[in-house]
């Protein structure tokens, strides 16, 4: 069987003033009634796979507990971190916790933030996935790339793989090209979309990440040995875990591994980087329009509207964004809510 494990570590700044630092995105109910860390779960939580490890920040322990618990799902583990250091590390602790079973365990490390709308096709590419993961491949799983993404991993296929039809060899991986770039990747045909969901066996991480940034093992090694354990979380150990380096698994370990292979798959899948994306992925009105909570629309089009509370009416308006929560409301044109992170950063530096 394989391991589901749950990165809940981000912030979700793009989401703001619906995602907060204290309440990020993962926690809530943007593409479906459930929330966003609830589908992941559901999503893999059949006979085919042991119980969820969850990695999330202390300070989110409570809101993770209870909506997994909401949603009837038993993790075999809530890892505390007592701060982020990026998710090469989260996943390092993942994969000793996995270790500690005196054998090695396929894990399927998963966002939970991100909306895979075919669920089947996804659940099909992990059986597929499973195979090369068991003799040792670090396996990605590939979007077939529509936009010159600057926020993605790409991938570069080549050849298959030899295990299954489907899975082919990773000849290159770039995290985070630049627009330039990232322009001649999908003028080439040939690159996919990193979708940060991995297939691998915990050995096979721990080795590679071993390779590039063995201080990150060696942290993660001391935080785990002396994390402090009760009935539902396990609180890694503060110093050590802070002297770990911060990295991501893309930048630690995907972009320098040989062992990687990718399997390109055609899911539904959008990581609501933004609130153009939820208009992006929602059912619109005969005008274009997506609107949540108490809102009234006049000779509005093409517009994602939401209020948490009061009554919100826009008139006049085309492609914008409105969000309105009890506390801020955004107004955004619906081309420039990546900006939305920089008026987050400047909240933060005046505060
Ligand atoms: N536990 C934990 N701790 N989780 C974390 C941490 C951390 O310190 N940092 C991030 N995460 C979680 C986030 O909540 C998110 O679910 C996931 O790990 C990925 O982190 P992001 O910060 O969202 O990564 P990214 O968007 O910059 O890039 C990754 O995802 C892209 C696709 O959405 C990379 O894998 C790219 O290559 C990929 O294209
Ligand atoms: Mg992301």
């Amino acid at each position: 069987t394989v391991t589901p494990v749950i990165l809940s570590g981000g912030a979700g700044s793009r989401l703001w003033p619906l995602s907060r630092a204290s309440y990020p995105k993962q926690f809530l109910p943007l593409a479906s009634e459930q929330t966003m860390i609830q589908e992941t779960a559901l999503r893999v939580s059949s006979d085919r796979f042991a119980a969820p490890l969850v990695i999330c920040n202390e300070e989110h322990r409570f809101i993770v507990a209870e909506q997994l618990r909401a949603a009837s799902v038993s993790p075999a583990e809530i890892i505390l971190e007592p701060v982020g250091r990026n998710t090469a590390p989260a996943v390092c602790i993942a994969a000793l916790a996995l270790l500690e079973s005196g054998e090695d365990r396929l894990m399927l490390v998963m966002p939970s933030d991100h909306v895979i709308a075919r669920s089947d096709r996804f659940l099909e590419a992990v059986e597929q996935a499973a195979v090369a993961a068991a003799a040792g491949s670090l396996v990605t799983f590939g979007i077939t790339p529509v936009a010159p993404e600057t926020g993605y991993g790409y991938i570069k296929a080549g050849g298959p793989l030899g295990t299954g039809d489907n899975i082919r060899v990773v000849e290159r991986f770039v995290e985070k090209p630049d627009l330039a770039t990232a322009q001649t990747y999908l003028a080439d045909g040939r690159y996919l979309w990193n979708s940060g969901i991995f297939l691998f066996s915990a050995a096979a991480y721990v080795a590679e990440l071993e390779k590039s940034n063995p201080a990150i093992v060696e942290a993660c090694r001391q935080a785990r040995s002396s994390a402090a354990r009760d009935l539902t979380f396990c609180r890694l150990e503060k110093e050590a875990f802070a002297a770990s380096p911060s990295d991501s698994v893309d930048y630690a370990v995907m972009e320098k591994t040989d062992q990687a292979a990718v399997v390109a798959v055609d899911m539904g899948w959008n990581d609501v980087g933004a609130w153009s994306a939820l208009w992006d992925i929602a059912e619109k009105d005969e005008s274009g329009n997506v609107v949540h909570g108490d809102v009234v629309l006049h000779n509005a089009r093409n517009s994602y509207v939401r209020s948490e509370e009061q009554l919100v009416a826009v008139a006049g308006l085309d492609d914008v964004v409105v969000i309105a929560t009890d506390d801020a409301v955004l107004v955004a044109d619906r081309k420039h809510v990546q900006d939305v992170k920089l008026i987050v950063e400047r909240l933060k530096a005046e505060k």
